[in-house]
């Protein structure tokens, strides 16, 4: 792991925060690191730009992560490397590289979970790359189609695990004589079960859903047709998927709030969308993503489905915060990676590699491992320090 000197300081002095707050029972930090503590939780980390770092090194490489799906390893198939050599740069503060022994060290006897689609997995397996500089986990992938991944990482007792979901709440596929259509009936009032069963004592849950409202979705509340997205019936409204999508994230926020099935704190994270960037053509249509640098700001779309999609999470976050304010034990938290991402068309895996994924398509929806996805994680661990931070010292919004 490369570190700048600027980075060190803070690091340091970070370190030292987090030890005194295991370390003490008394909470009131000295006038230094509260300073510290100011600037850093008063940092906007999702607002920033891509900066060239050509020393920067993700702390893995598909040498060193044995676990890194071939789907992910762009460097095997070809890919340009420049897409690696770039950090993320926030407007007021920096971001820290990820820490193995540190995320570890806070995850002691914890268990996380990333609840979502492909895409939440991508996370997952970072999150288990980066942490293989540490420790390699015991894996476990029992369920034929690898939905319900789990990882142990004994040295600290830290469990993650990937709960699949396409909608968060109940979609069905119609079936057309027999076979797939692609079709979904969706219920915005009804949670998908099958990551909620698996729910209880979980400790850190990083939720997340989007591309799957990206097709002809007939949505229902209280078993009434009330909209459907990309329909050309006129006998329903249609609507876009930000709507669909908002109301599923009302629908999985609020069961959080009021799950009874932890027994602990609890931190849920919302992970913003993650932007796809097919150009010259859709996923299916001929389009491709063969840029080699990200895009700077005035060059990505604020006025889009992606930043609408985002907008109305950030909304719904917001709600649920003030209604779950007196709950002490249980916080909602943003991990807002979607302008970032929209920054990123060089950072997909595109047509660089040959199996069987998407079945020849180009794959602009994913991440290259290693690569800009990392980001994600070097601001989940930010985040989670922030939160011990608050909790330490009393000030818990
Ligand atoms: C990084 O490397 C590229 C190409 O090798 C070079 O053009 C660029 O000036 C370098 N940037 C920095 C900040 O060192
Ligand atoms: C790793 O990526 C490099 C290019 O960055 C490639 O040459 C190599 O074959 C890849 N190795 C493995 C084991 O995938
Ligand atoms: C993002 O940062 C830039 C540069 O500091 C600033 O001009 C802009 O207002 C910020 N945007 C938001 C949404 O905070
Ligand atoms: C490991 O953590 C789990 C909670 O995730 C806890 O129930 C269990 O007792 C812990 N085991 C040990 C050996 O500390
Ligand atoms: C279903 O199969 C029947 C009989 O083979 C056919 O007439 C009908 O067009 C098919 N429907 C669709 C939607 O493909
Ligand atoms: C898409 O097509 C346009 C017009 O032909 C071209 O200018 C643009 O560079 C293409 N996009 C990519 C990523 O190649
Ligand atoms: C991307 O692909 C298009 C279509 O094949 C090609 O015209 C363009 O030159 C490519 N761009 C880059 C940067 O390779």
């Amino acid at each position: 792991m490369i570190l700048r000197s600027k980075f060190l300081f803070p690091w340091i002095l970070f370190g030292a925060v987090i030890y005194y707050i295991f370390s003490r029972s008394s909470f009131s930090l000295p006038p230094r690191q509260e300073d510290f503590k100011q600037r850093f939780i008063g940092c906007d980390l999702s607002n920033g730009t891509w900066v060239r770092d050509n020393g920067s090194n993700h702390g893995y490489t598909n040498q060193t992560c044995k676990s890194l799906p071939e789907s992910k390893n762009c460097g095997k198939y070809g890919k340009n490397g420049d897409y690696v050599r770039w950090r993320w740069q926030p407007a007021r503060c920096e971001l820290p590289r990820f820490n193995a022994k540190e995320f570890l060290e806070i995850s002691r006897g914890k268990r996380m979970a990333f609840v979502g689609d492909s895409v939440a997995r991508n996370q997952a397996d970072s999150l288990v790359c980066l942490l293989a500089e540490m420790e390699i986990p015991k894996a476990f992938h029992k369920d034929p189609e690898d939905k319900f991944p789990i990882w142990h990482f004994e040295s600290h007792n830290f469990t993650l695990m990937v709960m699949w979901t396409k909608f968060l709440v109940q979609g069905t596929e119609r079936l057309i004589n027999g076979s797939n259509s692609g079709v979904y009936d969706l219920h915005l009032d009804k949670i998908d079960q099958e990551w909620t069963k698996k729910l209880p004592f979980i400790n850190h849950i990083v939720i997340s859903s989007g591309h799957w409202f990206f097709g002809k979705i007939y949505l229902y509340e209280g078993g009434q047709l009330i909209g459907c997205i990309y329909c050309s019936e006129k006998i329903v409204r249609n609507n876009d998927p930000a709507f669909g999508l908002r109301k599923a994230f009302r629908k999985a926020l609020q069961f959080l709030n009021k799950a009874e099935v932890f027994d602990q704190d609890n931190l849920i994270f919302l992970r913003t969308f993650s932007p796809a960037h097919f150009e010259n053509g859709t996923w299916n249509g001929g389009g491709y993503c063969n840029r080699t640098r990200p895009f700077d700001e005035a060059e990505i779309n604020l006025a889009g489905t992606y930043w609408e999609i985002r907008n109305a999470q950030v909304e719904e976050i917001n709600k649920i915060k003030i209604a779950s304010s007196r709950n002490a034990k249980r916080r909602f938290e943003l991990l807002d990676i979607t302008k970032a991402m929209m920054m990123r068309p060089d950072a997909h895996p595109d047509t660089n590699w040959n199996n069987q994924w998407m079945k020849g398509y180009s794959d602009c929806v994913h991440w290259c491992m290693p690569g800009a996805v990392d980001m994600w994680n070097d601001m989940l661990l930010t985040l989670l320090k922030k939160y011990l931070l608050e909790i330490g010292s009393g000030k818990a919004e």
